[in-house]
């Protein structure tokens, strides 16, 4: 099972970017988290993030074919990319959405996600662990299928 983690905007800053709501770790750290839970359970795993909508959207069109699941932390471009919603549908890759923090318990412009219709389910508010909790789903749905 190939699996592609793609990141959005300002997850570069992870670490010193607001800590006391997205906690200390860099993307670095939880890519070798992942990376390590990963490895036990045979799951390949490809890390990218990007700035910039655009470039997320092409990666979302290219993964269909060569991943098998998309888990996706789309940041702010959760709350107001219809382009990213309608490459997950295009592209038919199963995606499943993940956030740090609970989305829901913050500001009211965070509860609303564009892309949650278009994935097979979400994950947020576990910290780093919703990185780890996405890949279990993701593991535990590919299980279900077969
Ligand atoms: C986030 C939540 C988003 O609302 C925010 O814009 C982010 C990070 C999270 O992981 O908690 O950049 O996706």
């Amino acid at each position: 099972m190939k699996v592609l983690f793609l990141n959005g905007p300002n997850l570069n800053l992870l670490g010193q970017r607001e800590p006391e709501i997205y906690g200390s770790m860099t993307l670095t750290d939880i890519e070798d988290m992942v990376r390590e839970h990963a490895d036990r359970h045979n799951v390949e795993v490809v890390f990218h993030q990007s700035n910039h909508e655009g470039e997320l959207v092409t990666q979302v069109q290219q993964s269909a074919g060569d991943y098998d699941y998309v888990i996706l932390n789309a940041a702010a471009y959760t709350h107001t990319s219809i382009a990213l919603k309608d490459a997950i549908v295009g592209s038919g890759v199963s995606a499943i959405e993940i956030h740090l923090t609970n989305v829901h318990a913050r500001e009211a412009y965070r509860r609303k996600s564009m892309i949650a219709q278009a994935c097979i389910g979400s994950i947020n508010g576990f910290g780093a662990s919703s990185y780890i909790l996405g890949l279990e789903a993701a593991i535990l749905h590919n299980k279900a299928k077969h």
